[in-house]
This record gives C-alpha cells, sequence and structure tokens, in this order.
C-alpha cells in the first residue's frame, strides 16, 4: 500500500522528454545540452575555501534554524538588497530559515501551511511553471488551480479574478519567472499582497532566479520590498525563496532560504524538526560566504547577458523570441510543434531542448506551452553559439 495521492503525480517533464525521445535516432554530433535549468558556470573558490575550513562540522548535528552566522549572513544581504527596514539582526532571530535547496522547501511549505480538511482547498500557481507547486499541493491534499502567465506578468496579475482568491488557501507566485523570464512590477506585486491579504492567502514568492537580471533590465523587486510599500513591516502572510543555485553557480550544494512572516516561519521550523531537513554544518559555512559576496554574482550576469547577446540575433530569423528580464531562458515560439522540434534537434543536432507544452497544463484544451520550447543558455559562451547554429538549420 502507498499514499493513493502519489497516484495523482504527473511524470516529471524529463521523465516524459525520455519517453518522447526513446525511439527517436541519436544524432552522431556531440550533445550540447539547453534543457535543465542547471548553471554550468563555475562556482567561486572562496566557497570551496569555507567549505573546506569547515570539515569540522561534521561532528555535529546541525540544528533545524542552521548557524547565527548564516543567518545572520542573509538578513544582511536581504536589508542590502531589498532595502528593508527592519534590522538585520530581527531578521536573522526571527524573519529567516535557511532550507536545502529551494526545491525541497517549495515543496514542505505547501504540507505546512495548508490545512487539507478546509472546505476551500485551492492553491493557485502560474501555467507555465515550475512543476513542484503542483506535486506539493497534490500530496498536501488540495487543489492546483492554474493563473496563466506569458511575457508580461503585471497584465497576468491583474487578470486572475478575486473569486480565485476567494477559494484559494496558498499562492504561488515565480518572479522572475520560469521559464518566462518575465518580471512583476512593484505596483503589480503592490496589487497582489492588496488581494491576498484581503482573501487571507498566504503568498509565496518564489525568487531563485531575482539575481540573474540583464543589466539593461536592472534588479528585479521582491515581494519583502513591496510589503514594506504597502506597509506590512512583520510581512504577514508572505513569504519568500531565495536559492544560491542559480545566484552562486551551487545547484549541488543544495542550499537557499525562506523568508518573511515569523510566525509563518515558526510553524515551519517546526514542520522541518520532523522532516528533518538540516543544513550540513561545512555546507552553512560555504552559504554565508557566498551570500556575502557580490562580485562573483555580477560576473556571472555578465555571462549570460553576453550568451543572450550573442544567440539572439542568430536565433530571431527563426522563431519569435526576445531576450527576458531575468532569468537564464529563453522560451520562443516556434511555427511547429514542440514535442516535433525536440525531436527533430535530439535527432538531426543533438541538441536537447524541453517541449513546452511539459512545462504546462491544459487548460479549457489549452496548453500554453505549445509550439514553444525552453532553452536554458547555461552551456558555455561558445556552445551556445554552437546549439543556436545548429538549431538554425534544422529548423529554419
Ligand atoms: C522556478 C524554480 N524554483 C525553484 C527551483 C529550485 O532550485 P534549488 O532547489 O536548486 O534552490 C528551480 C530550479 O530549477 C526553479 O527553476
Amino acid at each position: 500500500m502507498t499514499n493513493p495521492d502519489l497516484g495523482l503525480l504527473q511524470p516529471y517533464p524529463f521523465e516524459k522528454i525520455r519517453s518522447l525521445l526513446a525511439n527517436t535516432p541519436d544524432s552522431d554530433k556531440n550533445r550540447i545540452a539547453l534543457s535543465v535549468g542547471e548553471p554550468k558556470h563555475a562556482a567561486p573558490s572562496f566557497v570551496h575555501e569555507a567549505m573546506l575550513n569547515a570539515l569540522s562540522g561534521l561532528e555535529n548535528y546541525p540544528t533545524t534554524r542552521s548557524s547565527d552566522a548564516l543567518r545572520e549572513a542573509i538578513a544582511t544581504w536581504l536589508v542590502n538588497r531589498f532595502g528593508l527596514s527592519t534590522p538585520a539582526d530581527v531578521l536573522a532571530s526571527r524573519h529567516v530559515l535557511p532550507v536545502s535547496g529551494t526545491r525541497e522547501a517549495l515543496f514542505a511549505i505547501a504540507q505546512t501551511v495548508l490545512d487539507r480538511t478546509a472546505k476551500q482547498r485551492d492553491v493557485l500557481m502560474p501555467n507555465p511553471f515550475y512543476q513542484i507547486y503542483e506535486g506539493a499541493t497534490l500530496l498536501a491534499g488540495c487543489k492546483p488551480c492554474f493563473y496563466a502567465i506569458d511575457d508580461n506578468t503585471d497584465d497576468n496579475l491583474a487578470a486572475i479574478p478575486d473569486a480565485a482568491f476567494e477559494s484559494a488557501q496558498l499562492f504561488y507566485l515565480c518572479n522572475p519567472g520560469n521559464p518566462t523570464g518575465g518580471v512583476a512590477s512593484e505596483e503589480a506585486m503592490v496589487a497582489l499582497i492588496e488581494r491576498a491579504q484581503k482573501f487571507g492567502v498566504t503568498l509565496v514568492s518564489d525568487e531563485c532566479y531575482s539575481e540573474i537580471y540583464r543589466e539593461t533590465s536592472g534588479a528585479p523587486v521582491g515581494l519583502l520590498t513591496a510589503a514594506k510599500k504597502t506597509g506590512l513591516d512583520d510581512y504577514r502572510g508572505l513569504l519568500v525563496f531565495h536559492s544560491l543555485s542559480k545566484r552562486s553557480n551551487l545547484p549541488g550544494l543544495r542550499s537557499g532560504f525562506v523568508a518573511g512572516d515569523a510566525s509563518l516561519i515558526d510553524a515551519f521550523a517546526n514542520y522541518r524538526t520532523y522532516h528533518g531537513c538540516t543544513l550540513p554544518p561545512p555546507t552553512q559555512a560555504a552559504s554565508a560566504a557566498a551570500w556575502a559576496d557580490e562580485t562573483h554574482v555580477a560576473a556571472n550576469r555578465a555571462a549570460y547577458d553576453e550568451k543572450y547577446n550573442a544567440v539572439l540575433p542568430l536565433l530571431e530569423p527563426i522563431m519569435n523570441t526576445r531576450t527576458p528580464a531575468a532569468g537564464f531562458y529563453l522560451w520562443p515560439t516556434l511555427t511547429m510543434d514542440d514535442k516535433e522540434a525536440t525531436q527533430r534537434l535530439h535527432s538531426e543536432e543533438n541538441v536537447a531542448v524541453v517541449p513546452g507544452s511539459y512545462l504546462a497544463r491544459d487548460i479549457n484544451g489549452t496548453n500554453p506551452g505549445t509550439n514553444r520550447i525552453r532553452l536554458a543558455l547555461v552551456a558555455p559562451l561558445d556552445e551556445c553559439i554552437e546549439a543556436a547554429n545548429r538549431m538554425v538549420r534544422c529548423l529554419s
């Protein structure tokens, strides 16, 4: 016997891709993967050093809330990056909780805040979307409800009817968006906070791409900054999720944090005491070092900017695409079916991409990812250029 809710889970997109390509011949060219959103730039060497210097910490059990030093480094980063007026020591002691990567935390927060016995059990989430939001909702005994998201996040958020908030307990915002790369304005987030407060909906903002923005677009505003504008100095009903995976090229470190409403943070810490997810002490030391440095993050952004500048002129003649304000994806519209394009790129050019329809759900018979593909510009510059040239050859 297993948990019957497991049967509600959809196959993960990469599982679907494996089946899609199972009978598709392989190309003999070298493989270029633009499919997985796994950063490939080098991680900062000082993070390696911080980790090595903290190896003696392996002799201790870590606490659920992690070290003061890590929470203080995170709080200082939050104050500097988002212009918060809450003093860093107050943030560190009450409003911040380190997590072992935001994937597990985005999942676990649903188990913490959702009430499966309530009459209203909707959880609002974007479509297309990061698939964890849906699985987390289903395993918490609640109902995923999708709102459309495309290249204009502000209009998309404004278009969600009040009725959707009325029957919801939780709202997932992905800002900057994966896969769209769209960014919500401060005004749009203020309006979203006001509606969530009015209807008593907990707002979770997944901001793991917030530091990978185009220098020409500027740094995205965070939900906690918008909260300050609404006078919500205690961040009531709000949580933001941040990660070192994309910001600092440390996806293997499994390190991020949640910040916001102190009572939700307490409930989450309580949940996690039993869940048993803690950060190993060397990971904590490495994370504190990474949050304290911006130089490597600026270099990271410059490297992505360079790739967008090189790749866009090659792809624009054959597909409808644009450089997003943030993130490291392209989300082009094609003149052909997205699954067929994925198969052809695999078999003719050995370029791996994600079919857009695998990242979204059908709503009233329409899948917003149809005829779109997601390209992660994570490979080195020369490989991204080579992949773009192969795509032009294959899809023209
Ligand atoms: C939108 C979004 N949120 C969260 C995550 C999870 O990142 P991590 O668990 O590495 O912090 C990802 C990873 O790809 C993502 O794309």
